[in-house]
């Protein structure tokens, strides 16, 4: 694979429809300060994010996996002045982290990190009856990917955006022995995806300045 030229690309598109400002320079840098992994989505996929939730005029948005909030800074910058967005880390480090980045970058009115494993969370939103959301980004642990696709249909509409990442892990997801627990949670996730009726879905691979991966969507009916 001539990954320079996907990686020359990605920048220049980057260059043109996805300058960072300082707000995303520094959440990038502080996630390095702190020694948190480099596991954001690139700065295309985040505008990529941006862009579908203008597209589903999202004005309520939950996340799975917060990091150092860079992912949540692009989303949350889509919406309007009482849009909201719920996300969801389970590391109390990461999740302090993404809190004085989410300051800086002017949103933290729009933002709520909910501390704890999603695993425990989206049930006990479901039981409370919270959403429905008008998007929502799956980006946490791979392993129960296929649970959490379900339990955030349960916090859904018809019309709600359900996007996956790393559905692809540099095309690992074809190895159908694979011992690794991600891939193999991904595989199960995809497999179910392909299976669940009341979405329309599509995985769009993705290659630039990180590995070969992907993104699933889902749109429900
Ligand atoms: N969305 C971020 C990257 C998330 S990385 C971005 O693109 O900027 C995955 C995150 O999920 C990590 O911070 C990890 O601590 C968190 N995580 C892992 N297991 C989790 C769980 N069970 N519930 C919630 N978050 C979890
Ligand atoms: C991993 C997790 C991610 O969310 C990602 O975008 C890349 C890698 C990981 O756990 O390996
Ligand atoms: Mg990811």
């Amino acid at each position: 694979m001539d990954t320079k030229l996907f990686e020359e690309v990605d920048r220049y598109i980057g260059d043109l429809l996805a300058p960072e400002d300082k707000a995303l320079t520094e959440s990038l840098q502080s996630m390095q300060e702190e020694g948190m992994p480099s596991i954001s989505v690139t700065a295309n996929q985040g505008k990529f994010l941006q862009v579908m939730a203008t597209l589903c005029r999202a004005s309520s948005i939950l996340e799975l996996g917060t990091l150092g909030g860079y992912s949540t800074i692009w989303m949350a910058r889509a919406l309007p002045e009482n849009g909201r967005l719920i996300t969801i880390e389970v590391d109390p480090h990461h999740a302090s982290v993404a809190a004085k980045n989410i300051a800086r970058a002017g949103v933290s009115g729009k933002v709520e990190i909910r501390v704890g494993s999603a695993f425990d969370i989206l049930p006990a939103m479901i039981d409370k009856g919270e959403g429905p959301f008008d998007l929502v980004f799956i980006d946490a642990d791979k392993p129960p990917y296929a649970e959490y696709f379900q339990f955030a249909l349960q916090l859904s509409r018809p019309g709600t955006l359900l996007i996956c990442d790393n559905v692809i892990r540099e095309g690992r997801v074809l190895d159908a022995g694979s011992t690794d627990d991600r891939v193999k949670g991904v595989r199960r996730f995809n497999k179910m995806l392909s299976e669940t009726p009341g979405v329309r879905a599509i995985i769009v691979p993705t290659v630039g300045v990180k590995e070969f991966d992907g993104m699933a969507l889902a749109v429900v009916l």
